[in-house]
């Protein structure tokens, strides 16, 4: 590792060459860690699914296998799990040689006799997992889909019968099945679809955990991947806590998207109702030769300026000379606590550059909140608390600032309430970053150590993303705890415990330092070799205040608090080699208040990924980078002055890739 490109990460797995997502069939079995994966043995770039597969006994290191599962003409081999079928219930090992079972997705391709069909088949291995047969009566359910795939099977002791969970992805839905055999799937129930629902649902995953480490008291955690349509955008994985009875999943803590029942001021079912649309297309401020625009989304000849798009209201600003177009709401009184917006669009906040597209508040001429959203793929639900301009009168007006660029807002409701949306905010999510998807957690562990893997990346950008022979590399490994945060059980993560194996010395160890005005400079990384940073950071009286890792004359990643918003972010826009795809720029943040006047993390830095374990793991971010090789600095840095840091210590982590 290391040795053929920069951006090779020292300890996270990639494969030797080619293309890689989701891990598949992650199973603890004779003392080894067994990864298999989403592979296209043929080239760089998703296709000719198959299952790939590398072995570990710690975790951190890891020898890749030769392939498991193959595509063939008939199917391409999508996710899904493995068990260890110890008592030979499917009869295709022996009792004396119990079989490793693997429940995939076949993908049925147009030379199949199920052309188009997605269906659960079975394949088996007799020596441990390293070579694999399919079985013959594949598959074993099929429910007449398309889009029904991802098997995760357990044992669920207390029934004494296997459980099957798999979605149907577009209808965002979890199915459950159970099983005596591994071969005859009996339907139970089904979930969802829940909270997040911009995208489809994909990999589900369903375990029990003790609460607050109380074996009698369990819970049962539903993780679903979701793409796009996550909370930092595209794709992300969401979770639920409650209770599985052997035949249903009743999450305990659910919400309503968007408000409580409220005034509708505007939902754009048939259009701009009687909003005042205006196009100056001549650049005058006043109507242009179109004047008040059509009820479509695109002018004739011209870049789209506000429109009307399905039940959406648009408004995209684009290049420099074009013209430019608001849209006003009618006038209304605030008569209640909150202004609730649906937003979407927003790239130009992403990248920080050109003008913006927003939708403000405007009370006597003035612009008293504003909005954008945080992506193009989805709407989220925005809250502004305005008890403060109670009995006041006032507009929605949604604009364009024409400074040049690219800007771009949608609104789809707008609703007065007495208490504030519901939005992506509000749910539970594994991950806060961009590159945290099909997570999926490990079988059969010891001290039944609930253990997961997930794909490092999105799939907004993924099949660009700038690294040669391989594309594609997997998160480290996390060990989950249920854990009562603010009144309920939610997830905790850490790295898992072997990560303490690759420790280095640390290089620097300090209790307590203010933060100068110049900025904090640590001692550098050594080039190509990965590290760990935990420290706490205290704000002080600074609006914002930052570690930056990846540092270089013109690059750094930073992971940051604003202490106005009362947010921890990852901010990723200058980290290195951001331009390979327009959606790669970005700024993610998960809500989260200090405690004792600080947030304390626990960061690990490889060559191209930056992952956060924040407050004992309540909030995790995970990150790709492309940084320069050379940009090894770290430094914290806070501005408006009064910001420290405290219990910092920072320790390279595996071999000096130098070999001293
Ligand atoms: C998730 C996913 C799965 C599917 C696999 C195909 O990333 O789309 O739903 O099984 O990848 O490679």
């Amino acid at each position: 590792a290391g040795a053929d490109h920069p951006h090779r990460p020292a300890i996270h797995f990639t494969p030797a060459q080619n293309w890689m997502n989701d891990p598949n069939g992650l199973i603890y079995h004779d003392g080894v860690y067994h990864l298999y994966f989403q592979y296209n043995p043929e080239g760089d770039r998703w296709g000719n699914m198959s299952w790939g597969h590398a072995t570990s006994t710690d975790l951190m290191t890891w020898e890749e296998q030769p392939l498991a599962l193959p595509y063939t003409d008939e199917e391409h081999v999508f996710s899904g799990g493995i068990v260890f079928d110890e008592h030979n219930t499917s009869g295709l090992g022996t009792a004396e040689d119990p079989p490793l079972v693997a429940l995939y997705t076949s993908a049925y391709t147009d030379s199949s006799e199920r052309p188009g069909i997605q269906a659960q088949s079975l394949a088996y291995s007799l020596d441990g997992g390293y070579t694999w047969e399919r079985y013959e009566g594949n598959p074993v359910l099929d429910i007449g889909s398309g889009e029904f795939r991802d098997p995760k099977v357990f044992w669920y002791e207390e029934g004494g019968y296997w459980v099957m969970s798999a979605v149907v992805a577009t209808e965002r839905k979890v199915h459950f099945y159970r099983s005596d055999d591994l071969v005859e799937w009996e339907f139970l129930s089904d979930f969802g679809p829940a909270h997040a629902v911009g995208g489809v649902w994909e990999v589900p995953d369903l375990f029990e955990l003790p609460v607050d480490g109380d074996p009698s008291d369990t819970r049962w955690v539903l993780v679903v991947n979701l793409n796009p349509g996550s909370v930092a955008g595209g794709s992300g994985a969401q979770y639920f806590v409650g209770d599985f009875d052997g035949t249903r999943f009743t999450p305990e803590h659910l919400l309503e998207p968007g408000p409580p029942d409220g005034e509708v001021l505007a939902d754009f079912e048939d259009g701009y109702g009687d909003w005042e649309v205006v196009n100056d297309l001549d650049g005058t401020g006043g109507d242009g030769p179109f004047g008040t625009a059509p009820a479509s989304g695109t002018l004739p000849g011209q870049q789209e300026v506000v429109g009307y798009e399905g039940d959406r209201l648009v408004n995209t600003f684009v290049g420099g000379d074009a013209p430019r177009g608001h849209a006003t709401s009618p006038e209304f009184t605030i008569d209640r606590d909150f202004v609730n917006l649906l937003v979407g669009g927003g790239n130009k906040p992403r990248t920080g550059e050109g003008g913006h597209a927003t939708v403000d508040l405007v009370v006597d001429g003035e612009v008293v909140r504003s909005a954008t959203g945080g992506d193009t793929e989805h709407l989220d639900w925005v809250s502004w608390d305005v008890s403060d301009l109670a009995g006041r009168t006032a507009r929605l007006r949604v604009e364009d600032d024409a400074t040049g660029g690219w800007g771009h807002v949608l609104l789809d409701h707008v609703v007065l309430s007495d208490g504030p949306a519901a939005g992506l905010a509000d749910y539970d999510w594994l991950d806060w970053g961009r590159d945290y998807y099909a997570a999926v957690s490990y079988n059969d562990t010891p001290d039944d150590a609930r253990v997961t893997m997930a794909w490092m990346n999105n799939w907004q950008y993924a099949q660009d993303t700038p690294t040669s022979p391989w594309r594609g590399a997997m998160a480290l490994p996390r060990q989950l705890e249920l854990e009562t945060v603010d009144g309920r059980p939610r997830l905790v993560q850490n790295p898992v415990d072997q990560l303490e194996s690759l420790y280095g010395e640390p290089v620097y160890e300090r209790d307590r330092t203010q933060v100068p005005a110049s900025g904090l400079d640590l001692p550098p990384a050594e080039p190509g070799r990965p590290y760990q940073v935990e420290l706490t950071l205290r704000p002080g009286g600074a609006g914002e205040i930052g570690l930056r890792v990846h540092e270089g004359a013109d690059q750094a990643t930073v992971v940051g608090y604003n202490t106005a918003a009362q947010e921890l972010f990852l901010d990723r826009s200058a980290s290195g080699d951001t331009g390979f795809h327009h959606a790669f720029t970005s700024r993610s943040a998960v809500p989260m208040a200090l405690e004792d006047g600080g947030v304390r993390l626990r960061v690990v830095v490889d060559t191209s990924s930056v992952e956060v374990f924040a407050a004992g793991g309540r909030a995790t971010l995970t990150d790709l980078v492309f940084p320069d090789p050379g940009a090894t600095g770290i430094s914290v840095r806070a501005d408006g002055g009064g910001g420290s840091v405290e219990d910092v210590t920072v320790r390279p982590l595996g071999p000096d890739p130098s070999g001293a």
